[in-house]
């Protein structure tokens, strides 16, 4: 590796758009903390409770196919107070997954850790990070707790005789508000992609449930 030294030569020939010296970008203001604080102050989180009865009928809904549009059997226990980061709180929420026996996730990975935690069911997750030699096999079974660090491929199976649900903690909305939440999925580099208004996950993938295993 070396220093570019014929400057010149990096935009040569490519369109490019030019924001010269001094020119004032319609995206910014300067405020006076006195303006700034008011601004900032963000609404109060109310303390809040999510119904266990609730959330399993849900679950039990989208367990059943299909799915419109998506390849996750997934809920999201949503603070409204937490207004456009819609966590569970603010930075992080709470997921459950209810997977179907004999149903499995394609690998994929994130920047978002997860904390999972079996509420029902038995199966196992296939876990690597990208160094890793092999594989790793996690078996689950109710009342087990464990972790997929950021950015590590995962998939969850449900190996058992009965519906499977995993609740999971996750930093998501923290990342997705710092614009660093990535998503890889399926496996594959080129299929790596920021969250955002143009791309949302577990869209492009539909019809993944079913796995050999
Ligand atoms: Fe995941």
């Amino acid at each position: 590796m070396a220093l570019i030294k014929d400057v010149d030569s990096i935009l040569e020939g490519k369109k490019v758009r030019v924001r010269k010296a001094g020119e004032k970008f319609d995206c910014t203001s300067l405020l006076p903390d006195d303006e700034w604080y008011p601004k900032a102050v963000r609404t109060k989180i109310r303390p809040a409770r999510w119904n266990w009865k609730d959330c399993l009928a849900k679950l039990k809904q989208i367990a059943s196919d299909p799915i419109p549009g998506a390849d996750r059997r997934f809920i999201i226990l949503v603070h409204n107070d937490t207004e456009e980061m819609m966590g569970t709180a603010p930075g992080a929420l709470i997921g459950m997954t209810i997977l179907n026996p004999g149903e499995g996730l394609k690998p994929h990975r994130h920047t978002s850790f997860a904390i999972y935690h079996i509420l029902q069911g038995k199966g196992f997750d296939v876990m690597q990070d990208e160094d890793d030699p092999e594989p790793t096999k996690i078996e689950w079974e109710k009342g087990d707790t464990f972790l997929c660090p950021a950015w590590v491929y995962h998939q969850h199976v449900n190996d058992g005789d009965e519906q499977a649900i995993i609740l999971t903690v996750q930093d998501f909305p923290l990342l997705a508000a710092q614009r660093n939440l990535l998503f890889e999925e399926p496996r594959g580099r080129d299929n790596i992609k920021q969250v955002n208004k143009k791309f949302v996950p577990h869209r492009d993938t539909a019809g993944s449930f079913k796995l050999d295993i």
